[in-house]
């Protein structure tokens, strides 16, 4: 069933799946994502019938107009979430990974690993954990990217063509590293899926975003409810 889920939001295009086919209608189970305006928490609720929502945002003031007003929105920080252990059925996080740095990348990785076990302790035992996340299949490539956009951050210049605005750093981690990250943290890994993604000549030549894509990870937290 989550599988469904998850394909359903990794493609967006959520129309085979209802709340019959998922049965999360019946139980109301809540959910926690990270992220934003929660465009993504709505489209997954409204089409799973799923109530009880929250979104945990570290920049929560930027974000106070959720796109459904039945969101709970949180503010904190996803590597300390201000949550009980086990207080969820199902946590969903996109593209959050990348984002959580420190000065050196060896800080970073240390954070996303922070993450990750912060996922499993809020997540009740038998409950899930869905990751959309952007990854570099490169570590050599995706590290000198964290440290060329860490420094044109502190030189507060825009890198336009990365696509990237000011002040913006970011960590890609390998399919691997994030593997490993899950199965370090003891959960179970239900399913995993890279879709590569075509990049423009610009980018493909500079070798730094040559392997990208999305990557697609459910884990489960082991043990009895
Ligand atoms: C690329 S955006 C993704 C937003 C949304 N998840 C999406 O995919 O559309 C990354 C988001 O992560 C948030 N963020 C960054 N660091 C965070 C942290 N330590 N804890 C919680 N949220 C964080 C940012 O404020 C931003 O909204």
């Amino acid at each position: 069933m989550l599988q469904e889920v998850a394909m359903s939001i990794q493609s967006k295009t959520p129309s085979s799946w209802t709340s019959s086919s998922t049965g999360a209608a019946k139980h109301q189970r809540s959910w926690r994502w990270g992220g934003g305006s929660g465009y993504m928490l709505d489209l997954v609720a409204s089409h799973a019938g799923i109530s009880n929502l929250y979104n945990c945002e570290l920049v929560a003031h930027a974000y106070r107009q959720q796109v459904n007003e039945h969101i709970n929105l949180v503010g904190g920080d996803a590597c300390h979430l201000p949550f009980k252990d086990g207080t969820f059925d199902f946590l969903i996080a996109k593209n959050l990974l990348h984002h959580l740095v420190g000065m050196t990348r060896g800080r970073s990785k240390k954070k996303a690993g922070d993450a990750i076990r912060e996922f499993k302790r809020v997540v009740r035992k038998g409950g899930y954990i869905v990751l959309l996340e952007q990854y570099n299949e490169h570590e050599f490539f995706a590290s000198a990217l964290f440290y060329i956009s860490l420094l044109f951050s502190f030189l507060n210049i825009s890198i336009r063509w990365f696509g990237w605005n000011r002040k913006v750093i970011v960590s890609f981690l390998t399919p691997q590293q994030i593997k490993s990250l899950f199965a370090e943290s003891g959960m179970r890994i239900e399913l995993l899926r890279c879709y590569p993604l075509a990049v423009p000549r610009r980018l493909k030549y500079t070798l730094l975003m040559s392997k990208i894509g999305r990557m697609l990870l459910v884990a489960t937290r082991d043990g009895i409810t």
